[in-house]
């Protein structure tokens, strides 16, 4: 009995195999690749993948990672959309590999894999996030009240709440800063990023520093670079109307009213 459930389970696990085999395509990943230890030009490096379609182009960066070439260089941590450290152009659009499948992004043609643009690329995909970093630092991205210790948790509406619900979904990808042209031709620029990050706390009612905030964003690198292009929406893998908070604090910035 427990043999013959054995063999069944087997079996079972064979034919899975095979229907999984069967399904395999294959699939080119062409990756900028970059080290500056070897050469100061980036390239591209053509990989030919055997891949099942509902594969991610994370796991196909592994592939190449574990099977291929080990120096290949790359972030990720979650591989679930939660990091945001793999964000990455994919067919020419802001994307995180670990939620970007395969048979979404047309894998019969070749893939194209780069570093987001606008920051220094270290190597290969990874690009040095400190300037992201420090414009997110500076719009002091944490809760501001001033000596009133509170004896009981901090009440709040459920409406208030709602004004900058959408803002707290952020990952810190990156992806909407280095999909913005101004940030493109000026790293000056706040970015996207820092001003979804101030406008959640702008927004909030429990906060009360939100006329600093409003002040470091009036500033000739802040929210008036904004040319409403759009692009950091779309790029979004949150799905935050980025471009929506950038008006509100737009907004908030001539009426005073948050
Ligand atoms: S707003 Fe969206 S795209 Fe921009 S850093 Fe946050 S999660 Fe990433
Ligand atoms: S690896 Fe964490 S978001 Fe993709």
């Amino acid at each position: 009995m427990s043999t013959a459930t054995v063999d069944n389970n087997h079996s079972a696990a064979l034919d899975a195999a095979e229907s999984t085999d069967a399904h395999l395509i294959t699939v080119t990943l062409r990756v900028r690749r970059y080290n500056p230890e070897v050469s100061d030009q980036a390239s591209w490096v053509d990989y030919k993948l055997e891949m099942d379609p509902k594969e991610r182009v994370l796991d196909a960066l592994h592939k190449i990672k574990w099977e291929i070439d080990g120096t290949l260089t790359f972030r990720r941590s979650c591989a679930h959309g939660i990091c945001g450290s793999d964000a990455m152009r994919i067919n020419g659009r802001n994307r995180l590999a670990c939620k970007t499948l395969l048979k979404d992004i047309n894998p019969e043609k070749p893939i194209t894999v780069e570093p987001i643009k606008g920051l220094a690329v270290l190597k290969d995909l990874v690009v040095d996030m400190e300037p992201f970093f420090q414009a997110y630092r500076d719009v002091m991205p944490f809760l501001i009240t001033k000596g009133n210790e509170p004896t009981r948790e901090r009440l709040q509406s459920a409406e208030d709440r709602e004004r900058f619900d959408d803002t707290t979904k952020c990952i810190l990808c990156a992806a909407c800063t280095s999909s913005c042209p101004v940030f493109w031709n000026d790293g000056q620029y706040f970015g996207p990023a820092a001003i979804v990050n101030a406008h959640r706390f702008i927004f909030d009612s429990r906060d009360e520093a939100a006329e600093q905030r409003l002040e470091i964003l009036n500033d000739r690198d802040g929210v008036w670079r904004c040319r409403t292009t759009f692009n950091c929406t779309d790029a979004c893998p949150r799905g935050i109307e980025v471009t929506k908070a950038i008006q509100e604090v737009k907004r908030a910035l001539i009426t005073r009213r948050f």
